[in-house]
């Protein structure tokens, strides 16, 4: 069962999890092998084992490489067509409801809800949808393997736009600019039939995803002064921000799971909040998502990808469901956090200081799954506090705003 609590003793860390340390410590994000040429000078108050733990955090952004399984992929018609179609309404059942009507993009493409509901209500925050073109599992469970056949399922859910295949067809088939868009994009949609059209929308969409990348930030300039050893420059950066970052790559280990420039290892954690839903029914997290990855008719290994040889579905061929996957779910990027409140996956903590809150009074006996023993209740002051804060606040800057995608930067 979920709910069975495991008591931890003590605040040493495993074998296990000094393992993942080291694993995480190996990989190679673009700037891992770059140094700053000379030591940090004491007044900017990091040690240089610090400022090579912030280099691993850029450069932003990092290159990117289209999806062997979508041949749209960074492709210019695809992208514009899958921008008229995240903001379509008439995709839905209703005609009432877009993607935009919960990833509203002055929202960091989030809608400020606990939970999203649209149709119905769902059990889930909406999550942000920057930076999804590095991602390999999306959902807070994972349930997808590619940002396309994501991209399908809640135009097919009841409780976000309630709609099939044959209905998403025939809006394709009838409204005249789309047939255009989606002509120009992929050939003619009297060639294709239903399945085909729906599963086009979603490579098209995700074409368009793709090019949703968050802007620099603070921390990217302070970042990259700290590479080229311009102290002068990085000593523009806050100092409330620099004492933030110590934590975060310090003492808070913050950073063994939210690694690399997007501040995500992509992977699955328990960090404690509570799966009950409604106080009554459990969220599975991971376990659910790993379920609902296998059987998914639109998965990697499903026939519906352009990877003639199941070029990139190694993962969805060998991932393993365990009990350890109760209660885990996606590590979010930390990029664009001012934008994208309430937090979590259940949207059950309103700002940042909750957030750090949570962090710092960690119930142990709420952690269900094994190898998290990377986390030990960090005991932060109040000042500590508010440096984590303005550290994790200066991985956000202004976004280009977007309101139509005719205003869309469609990269
Ligand atoms: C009812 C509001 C709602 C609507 C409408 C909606 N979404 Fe979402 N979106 C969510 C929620 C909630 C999640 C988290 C889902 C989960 O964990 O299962 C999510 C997750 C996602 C993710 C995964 C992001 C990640 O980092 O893993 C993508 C991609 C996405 N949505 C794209 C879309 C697209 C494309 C559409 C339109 C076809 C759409 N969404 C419509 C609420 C919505
Ligand atoms: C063991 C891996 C792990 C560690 C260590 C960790 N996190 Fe997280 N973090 C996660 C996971 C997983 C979630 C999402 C959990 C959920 O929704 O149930 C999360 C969520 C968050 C969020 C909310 C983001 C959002 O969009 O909802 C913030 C902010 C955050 N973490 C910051 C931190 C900070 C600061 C530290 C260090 C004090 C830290 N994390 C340490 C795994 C980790």
């Amino acid at each position: 069962m979920p709910t069975s609590a495991r008591p931890r003793t003590s605040g040493r860390i495993s074998r296990r999890a000094a393992a993942c340390l080291a694993a995480v410590a190996a990989l190679s994000w673009p700037g891992r092998a770059a140094a700053a040429a000379t030591d940090p000078p004491p007044a900017l108050g990091l040690s240089g084992a610090q400022v090579r733990a912030a280099l691993a955090h850029g450069p932003w952004p990092p290159p990117r490489r289209p999806d062997p399984a979508n041949r749209v992929s960074g492709q210019s018609r695809a992208i514009a067509l899958g921008c008229r179609l995240f903001f379509e309404s008439r995709l839905s059942s209703t005609g009432t409801i877009s993607c935009a009507s919960c990833h509203r993009p002055e929202r960091g493409w989030t809608d400020g809800r606990e939970r999203a509901t649209a149709l119905g209500a769902h059990d889930r925050n909406t999550q942000t949808l920057w930076n999804l073109a590095w991602q390999r599992w999306f959902g807070w469970d994972g349930g997808s393997d590619s940002l396309w056949s994501h991209s399908v399922r809640p135009l097919l859910a009841a409780h976000e736009m309630g709609a099939s295949a044959a209905h998403v067809a025939r809006v394709l088939r009838s409204v005249p600019e789309l047939a255009r868009a989606y002509a120009a994009a992929f050939g003619t949609v009297l060639q294709a039939d239903d399945t085909r059209l729906l599963v086009d929308v979603g490579k098209a969409m995700a074409a368009y995803l793709e090019t949703l990348v968050s802007p620099r930030t603070a921390f990217d300039a302070f970042r990259d002064a700290l590479e080229r050893g311009d102290w002068h420059a990085a000593a523009a950066y806050p100092a409330a921000a620099r004492r933030g970052l110590a934590i975060f790559v310090g003492r808070g280990r913050c950073a063994a799971c939210h690694v690399g420039p997007q501040f995500s290892n992509g992977e699955f954690h328990d960090i404690g909040i509570d799966f009950f839903v409604d106080g009554s029914r459990v969220d599975p997290g991971r376990h659910g998502g790993i379920r609902r990855v296998r059987s998914d008719p639109l998965n990697r290994l499903g026939g519906h990808g352009d990877a003639p040889d199941g070029t990139g579905a190694m993962h969805t061929r060998h991932v393993r469901l365990s009990h350890r996957n109760w209660g885990q779910f996606k590590v979010p990027t930390l990029r664009q956090l001012v934008e994208t409140g309430p937090y979590m996956h259940n949207g059950s903590l309103p700002d940042l200081r909750a957030v750090v809150r949570h962090y710092s009074e960690l119930d142990l006996e709420r952690l269900h799954s094994d190898g998290e023993a990377l986390l030990v209740p960090l005991g932060l002051s109040d000042s500590e506090i508010d440096d984590l804060v303005a550290f994790l606040r200066s991985l956000s800057a202004e976004a280009p705003q977007v309101t139509s995608c005719a205003s869309s930067p469609l990269r």
